[in-house]
């Protein structure tokens, strides 16, 4: 199969699709065959990832949306099943990382990141899981390094990504038999604008070549998304050097 027909006639809906790993995953998708709804809030940000897509061939819909409304959230699938006939891929990618330590981190911080990371994973699932359903489709959420192991740099940020991981496992155990795979992808760190609401954005904090690009991750994506039969159930993306740094911290 070519990587321009492998997911043809499929619909993905992928969130944070405006920056980073969800930008690159929309237009993976879309250079695979896919016809993607963009979501996430800036829109002439989702303009532009669309309108690249479009330049290349690909299909893109503007879906305008704050995960955590869960009206909002309700529409864009409904929208999404009305404009394309099916919902085939979920990528649940939006996420933010506030603050450090938890001595010091204000209610304000703590609760965007409960409600980007966990309550609008929430809303988009249920919205989601009848339409997946249906088509036997590919349910991606992003986890990551920091939903795998404790993070004495953000214990909040880290809460939220283990409740995506044990969510999406229990997901995966109560529809499995209905034919929907559900992934998770764990990247470690990966350049992009993730961090900059409290500070300097990863792209700039590491090297080129030095963690992971958003590229790399969406191709992981595509990977989970391209499943038939199977469910890659679980990737981990980490920098080649990600254990080593913990020796050396010794
Ligand atoms: N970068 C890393 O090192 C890394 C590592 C592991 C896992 N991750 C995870 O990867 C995912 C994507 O992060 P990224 O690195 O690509 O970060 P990013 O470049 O900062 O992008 C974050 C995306 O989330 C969207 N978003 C934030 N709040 C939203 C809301 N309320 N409603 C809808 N969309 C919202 C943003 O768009 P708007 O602001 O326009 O809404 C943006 O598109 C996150 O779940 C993050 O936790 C990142």
């Amino acid at each position: 199969m070519s990587e321009s027909t492998r997911l043809d006639g499929e619909t993905a809906i992928v969130t944070g699709a405006n920056a980073g790993i969800g930008a690159e995953s929309a237009t993976q998708l879309a250079a695979a065959g896919a016809e993607v709804v963009l979501a996430a809030r800036r829109e002439d940000r989702l303009e532009a990832v669309a309108a690249d897509i479009r330049s290349a061939g690909g299909t893109a819909m503007v879906a305008p949306t704050d995960v955590t409304d869960e009206q909002a959230v309700a529409a864009l699938v409904e929208t999404t099943v009305e404009k394309f006939g099916s919902v085939d891929i979920v990528v649940n990618n939006a996420g933010v990382g506030r603050g450090d330590s938890v001595a010091e981190m204000e209610t304000e911080a703590y609760r965007q990141m409960m409600d980007v990371n966990v309550d609008g994973v929430f809303f988009l699932t249920r919205a989601a899981l009848p339409h997946l359903i249906e088509s036997e489709g590919n349910l991606i959420y992003i986890g990551s390094f920091a939903g795998q192991y404790p993070r004495p740099s953000n214990p909040v940020y880290a809460a939220t990504k283990w409740w995506v991981r044990g969510f999406a496992k229990s997901v995966m155990a109560q529809v499995g038999e209905e034919g929907l795979a559900v992934s998770i992808i764990n990247p470690s760190e990966v350049r992009t604008e993730f961090g900059s609401e409290d500070g300097q954005p990863f792209q700039e904090r590491f090297e080129p070549g030095s963690v992971s690009e958003p590229a790399e991750v969406a191709e992981a994506v595509c990977y989970a998304a391209s499943q038939d039969h199977s469910t890659a159930a679980e990737i981990d993306l980490f920098r080649r050097d990600k254990f080593a740094a913990f020796e050396k911290k010794r």
